[in-house]
């Protein structure tokens, strides 16, 4: 693999340059707009038109060298990440990659969410199941090696908690050195203690995600220290590999849908990069419709594609309690919006009661999930609701985060004290009994075996009432 293999071009002016050659805050130095990955096979919306004499590469072979590499013991052919890496050729060297066997994570059933809503057909693709326990091993592992093989020594980035775990854990990885750079008391605890266990410089600002962003863009631009927010084109091109490994698992039929939740918005469009160059390379007949669903308090792609149409971004104070979306000033929502519109997605809001219910009905179900992911679900209830999505259409919901992750959200839901007397009390009769089936409080009981067992007693007739 050679770098010269890959070029970054500019998603606002088209302009193209070395990979080698990118400014330390990845953006266009012209006119600002951030970079997308591209190889001589490229297509438009992603890239240019093909190189004249470029070959695509021979699927067929493709498909038999991602399933080859399942039995190998090397490392990068055991990460469920770089077994596609014929469609990222970002390293000039196997070698430098950095890898904890991310990827190859489960494609779940969601039989009673179908059931509820009418489908035949819900899945999850769990992407809590990676080594740190989020989506974002598949994106650090990629842009962590670049960082590596550039010679980087310091890695740093600002995050709502889970790019922060996996940064500080695959820079240990790779003896380099990370500054993650977080809200104060705003980010789940297991996401924080991640990082401290992982070795990095933990630095909490009092201030939002957003602020965050803005001194962490100031430190990269005075030191040799590369950024690895999802600015970083790099970051997507690992990102982009679930949509392999979906279609791999479903033996490549194409689902008609799927849904990620958003907030500083890169995913989905990782995501829809995947899809389209499979798409463009005859592996895939079409490409699903990819859906975002925002939380309503850091809702503000929703809320510009409402009011103006997602001409101008209309940044919100972001307030929700999915922290890893608490997010008002997304980096990448002009891509986020390339997304939505060549796939045909929609973009919707899920409240903080409707993301709770969405969440305990996953955890119903056996899988788990923490609250930002849970979002999706919420979301596809109303695309349901709307019409947008029918019966017979095949849906995926990224799971992006494991239940453990804030587990202080699963415990005060659980105990009932979640939500204010307000939001309680805007909570629907209907939803009111879902929310009663589910919740499952821990019960304090002493030590006594006729105490437990009356208990129990009527705890079973309640069940089978
Ligand atoms: N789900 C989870 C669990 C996340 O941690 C994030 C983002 C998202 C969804 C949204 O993805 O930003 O690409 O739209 N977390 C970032 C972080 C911001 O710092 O961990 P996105």
């Amino acid at each position: 693999m050679k770098v010269a293999t890959h070029q970054l071009r500019c998603t606002e002016c088209g302009a193209r340059i070395a990979g080698s050659a990118v400014n330390s805050i990845f953006r266009c130095p012209d006119c600002n707009g951030l970079y997308d990955v591209i190889y001589p096979w490229s297509s438009t919306p992603y890239g240019d038109a093909p190189d004249s004499g470029s070959n695509l590469p021979n699927v067929s072979a493709l498909r038999w060298l991602w399933q080859e590499r399942r039995t190998s013991t090397l490392p990068v052919d055991q990460s469920g990440v770089w077994r596609f890496r014929d469609l990222f050729p970002i390293v000039e060297d196997v070698d430098h990659v950095v890898t904890l066997r991310e990827g190859n994570t489960p494609l779940y059933e969601l039989p009673r969410a179908s059931k509820a809503l009418g489908l035949n057909w819900v899945f999850a693709k769990h992407q809590g199941m990676n080594p740190t326990g989020s989506f974002k091993d598949t994106g650090m592992t990629a842009a962590l090696s670049v960082a590596r093989e550039r010679g980087f020594e310091w890695v740093a980035c600002a995050s709502t908690g889970n790019t922060s775990a996996a940064m500080a854990a695959y820079a240990a990885r790779a003896g380099m050195r990370s500054i993650v750079f977080i809200p104060e008391g705003k980010i789940a605890w297991g996401k924080l203690s991640q990082s401290m266990d992982y070795g990095a410089l933990t630095i909490q600002l009092r201030t939002d995600f957003d602020g965050c962003v803005r001194v962490l863009t100031d430190l990269v631009n005075e030191f040799p220290i590369m950024l690895l927010n999802s600015v970083n084109p790099y970051r997507l091109e690992g990102q982009k590999t679930p949509a392999f490994e979906m279609l791999e698992q479903l033996e490549w039929q194409v689902p008609e849908h799927v849904i990620v939740p958003g907030g500083n918005l890169a995913n989905g469009s990782a995501l829809a990069k995947g899809f389209s160059e499979m798409h463009h390379l005859g592996l895939i007949p079409r490409v699903p419709k990819i859906s975002i669903i925002q939380a309503e308090g850091a809702n503000p792609l929703y809320r510009s594609l409402v009011e103006n149409g997602g001409e101008e971004l209309i940044p919100v104070k972001a307030n929700t309690r999915a922290t890893a979306i608490r997010i008002g000033n997304p980096a990448s929502w002009r891509k986020a919006l390339r997304a939505l519109r060549t796939t045909g997605g929609w973009c919707e809001q899920a409240s903080e009661q409707e993301i709770a219910l969405a969440k305990a009905e996953i955890g119903a179900e056996g899988i788990g999930c923490e609250p930002a992911s849970a979002v999706t679900l919420a979301g596809l209830k109303k695309l349901v609701a709307q019409g947008k999505i029918g019966t017979d259409e095949r849906v995926v919901l990224v799971l992006t985060g494991h239940t453990l992750k804030d587990s202080n959200y699963t415990i005060d839901y659980h105990r009932g004290e979640l939500f204010t007397d307000e939001e309680n009390a805007s909570i629907s009769p209907q939803d009111h009994l879902l929310h009663a089936a589910l919740r499952k409080p821990p019960i304090v009981l002493e030590p006594d075996t006729d105490t437990v067992f009356r208990e129990l007693e009527a705890q079973m007739k309640l069940v089978h009432a």
